[in-house]
């Protein structure tokens, strides 16, 4: 059994989780602690990067003892020390990658640094054992991408948003119409008294080929719908929650089935499995919607639990897990002693995307791509 200690400080919650993997590549989690930040930030209707580093710095000991106590284990007995190395929000990568770093070089153990998307691609494997190759849909606050898992670390990028993430596009409509933060569960709480056929909302992009999707203009869309109808009532704001909501699972069906059209065209050997991550997985209207789209297709859905899909510790402790896993046994030597993981002089990123090949979307930035 080989014990990680994970550490998500990237968005708004604080969080720490050790998870063992055992001879046969089964995960177990042994304790998953998360602080989430919400409160701090629901005045401001969204996350205050400033307040979230802060806090990630005040919590991060007290988060990592409660995980270390739950599981039982004392740190000598961790055989690595994972964190979230990026993509997120600077300040809380950098406290949560050095207080790794720290750790490491004081109990001499492995350091491994992990993008935070790789942790949201792997769950399945923790959960349900998902073989490679599969297929992922990561729709979150900050990302909303087709992956092609292939192997570990090995990821194709194979559509993404070119503009808002789907999250983000729920956390900004539900803002306008004066719901609460977040604002994904508040919309689909609102879309359930609501008529989604009042407002026909447009479905971007869907007549062009590929797997890349927009949601920005959606969210403009329902504002100008919301100017029209003003004062706008309880009911209003259902029927315009509904019809947003149709739309997003219209979008995401119909680009879901031409990427599981797509896996079967390279892997027409391999049963096709669509595995959907991050919080929007949340919403059931959404996962419905894919559901449906599977069947279709005789695929295979995995949708991990919603504790799971969200930001959480226990997936970066994984993917720790995986690799720690895959190094030790090319080179058993790697648990003795912090030098043979990760490079201490790894630096946090506040991008960092999974597929290094792929172009960016938006150009490459001083630092580095976007998307
Ligand atoms: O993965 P996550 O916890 O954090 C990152 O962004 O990495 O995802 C949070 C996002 C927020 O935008 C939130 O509004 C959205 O997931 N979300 C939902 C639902 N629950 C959470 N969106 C739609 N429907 C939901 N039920
Ligand atoms: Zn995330």
């Amino acid at each position: 059994m080989l014990k990680v200690l994970g550490i998500e400080t990237s968005c708004d919650e604080t969080a720490a989780a050790v998870v063992a993997v055992d001879q046969a590549g089964c995960g177990h989690i042994l304790s998953n602690t998360i602080h989430s930040q919400i409160e701090d930030h629901a005045a401001f209707g969204g996350v205050v990067p400033e307040i979230a580093a802060r806090a990630h710095i005040q919590l991060i000991d007290g988060v990592i003892q409660q995980a270390l106590q739950e599981a039982d284990v004392s740190a000598a007995e961790i055989d690595g020390i994972a964190a979230t190395a990026g993509p997120g929000l600077i300040g809380g990568v950098i406290v949560g990658l050095m207080t790794a770093k720290a750790m490491a070089q004081a109990l001499e153990k492995p350091l491994i640094a992990v993008n935070h998307l790789e942790g949201h691609a792997l769950t399945a494997r923790l959960t349900n054992q998902t073989a490679f190759p599969y297929l992922l849909l990561l729709v979150s606050g900050g990302h909303t991408q087709f992956l092609l898992v292939k192997g570990l670390g090995s990821y194709e990028r194979l559509g993404t948003t070119i503009d808002d993430a789907i999250g983000e596009a729920f956390d900004k409509t539900a803002k306008m119409l004066g719901l609460p933060y977040p604002g994904g569960p508040s919309v689909e709480t609102a879309a359930k008294k609501g008529d989604a056929t009042r407002f026909p909302l447009p479905r971007p992009l869907l007549d062009r080929p590929g797997l890349d999707m927009s949601f920005a203009g959606l969210k403009t869309a329902v504002r100008t719908a919301a100017l029209k109808e003003e004062p706008v009532n309880d009911q209003t704001v259902a029927d315009l929650c509904a019809s947003f909501q149709a739309a997003i699972a219209d979008v995401i069906g119909k680009r879901t089935d031409r990427a599981l059209g797509l896996f079967k065209e390279r892997y027409p050997q391999t049963a096709p499995t669509i595995v959907v991550a991050g919080g929007v997985a949340a919403n059931n209207a959404i996962r419905e919607r894919l559901t449906e789209v599977a069947l279709t297709h005789s695929a295979t859905m995995v949708a991990p639990p919603h504790r799971l899909c969200t930001d959480n510790a226990a997936m970066i402790a994984w993917a720790g897990a995986e690799h720690l896993r895959a190094k030790a046994q090319a080179n058993p030597d790697i648990l003795s002693g912090n030098g043979n993981g990760d490079d201490m002089q790894v630096a946090p990123r506040p991008r960092w995307p999974l597929d290094q090949l792929s172009q960016s979307v938006f150009g490459s930035g001083r630092k580095g791509a976007k998307v």
